[in-house]
């Protein structure tokens, strides 16, 4: 898959088979976020690769479907080294949505549904109270074909020239 179809192709997925995702498609998704670009290169984020089942169920308290990931990756990002950090994060979090696409998998981005459990999550995965847990990326292999939210069209966002 190239990357444009990686592009077309990502959708978010919220239901899962169950089964696991083998180390080495971790590695290469986490190796995606760590390529991906930071302001002045400080690369100031952190990747947790979570494959235990009970942790990863612990996790499912932000939302019950994460229960059926094959594995999530956690991004935390180190707020004192840098103003950018969740560009940072950000883009870290893309390249990994696009990797696991092109990989067969689907996940989905979440945010804003840890900011409720963020001090228990920093306590469960072991997270320095300086650093600040960013988000969660449950992926798996996608059960059912992901619903696809329509997107606006690119006369309605591209302008040419001057707004
Ligand atoms: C910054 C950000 C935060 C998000 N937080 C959550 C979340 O907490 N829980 C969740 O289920 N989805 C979350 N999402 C996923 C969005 O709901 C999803 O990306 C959006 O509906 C567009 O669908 P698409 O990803 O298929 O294009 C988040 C996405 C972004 C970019």
């Amino acid at each position: 898959m190239n990357i444009f179809e990686a592009i077309q192709n990502r959708h978010t997925v919220r239901a899962f088979t169950g089964e696991a995702v083998p180390r080495d498609d971790i590695l290469k998704i986490v190796d995606a976020g760590r390529l991906a670009p930071t302001g002045y290169n400080i690369q100031p984020r952190h990747f947790i690769a979570i494959t235990e089942e009970d942790t990863i169920q612990h996790l499912s308290k932000a939302d019950e479907w994460i229960a059926e990931a094959g594995a999530v990756i956690a991004i935390v990002i180190d707020p004192a080294r840098s103003d950018f950090t969740t560009e940072d994060a950000s883009a870290a979090m893309e390249n990994m949505l696009l990797a696991l696409t092109a990989l067969g998998y689907g996940g989905c981005w979440v945010e804003g549904d840890i900011e409720p459990h963020e001090a228990e999550f920093k306590r469960l995965l072991n997270i320095p109270a300086e650093l600040k847990l960013f988000s969660l990326l449950p992926l798996g292999v996608p059960s059912g074909t992901p619903h696809e939210n329509p997107k606006k069209p690119i006369d309605e966002v591209l302008k040419w020239e001057t707004f």
